[in-house]
């Protein structure tokens, strides 16, 4: 049986603030490929179960939600427009109370599995661009190019802390670099699916780097990529 997909993929994996959701909308945009936000999934799965008083602890009903939800990501470029049962949760999703859901329903293996099969029908013609923590060592291991985003601890703190206070929302530097150097303790030890380049992906850093430059950094890695 010939099981090769032969669809490329380009997998962005990385902390959160270190440009990796901006570089890979826009990188899917230009190459005109499919996109997958794999933490939305795990947003909506954490909402979907908050609205149906499934708790964030029963593995049991969380798979299986995994598996029913409908959920639809318009193809037409709003960026912020995620359907759950045909209607608009795209910045319901986005909280920081369903960040930390989210963070929680990722923690459990079956439910990682069970959204597996899920992020790879993402996978379709002429190519996809796959935004998350796991998806070139875990999801898509053959992806044609692997990139690992990061930035220093301080870097990704001062991005958080300025979009907070865009927000409007009252903010603390010490306090928002203090809880991102929590979350990459537990994301980089966690036993499934921890934080970490795969072996075969390029590191970016992106500390000293704006959203131009890093693009530029994807085309040269792609060209290079296409004709070595
Ligand atoms: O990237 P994000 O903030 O939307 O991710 C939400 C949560 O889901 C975050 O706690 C990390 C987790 N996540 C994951 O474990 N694996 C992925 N592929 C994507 C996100």
């Amino acid at each position: 049986m010939h099981t090769m997909n032969e669809t490329p993929v380009i997998t962005i994996d990385g902390p959160s603030g270190s440009g990796k959701g901006t570089i890979s909308r826009m990188l899917a945009r230009e190459l005109g490929f499919h996109f997958l936000d794999s933490g939305a999934l795990y947003r909506l799965l954490a909402y979907a179960a908050n609205q149906r008083g499934v708790a964030l602890s029963d593995e049991e009903e969380l798979v299986r939600l995994s598996g029913e939800m409908d959920i639809a990501f318009p193809a037409d470029g709003r960026d912020n427009v995620v359907l759950l049962e045909h209607e608009n949760v795209g910045d319901a999703i986005r909280t920081e109370a369903a960040g930390d859901g989210a963070s929680q329903v990722a923690a459990l293996p079956s439910v990682r599995r069970a959204l597996l099969e899920r992020q790879r029908a993402f996978r379709s013609p002429p190519g996809l661009v796959a935004d998350g923590r796991d998806m070139g060592t875990v999801v898509f291991p053959d992806a044609d190019l692997k990139i690992f985003l990061t930035a220093s601890s301080e870097e990704r703190a001062r991005r958080r802390y300025k979009q907070l206070k865009e927000k409007g929302i009252k903010a603390d530097y010490d306090t928002v670099l203090g809880d991102i150097r929590g979350r990459d303790e537990r994301d980089s030890k966690r036993a499934v699916a921890p934080l970490v380049p795969a072996a075969d992906a390029i590191v970016v850093d992106t500390s000293e780097q704006d959203i131009d430059a890093t693009m530029q950094c994807m085309r040269d890695l792609l060209k290079n990529r296409l004709n070595p």
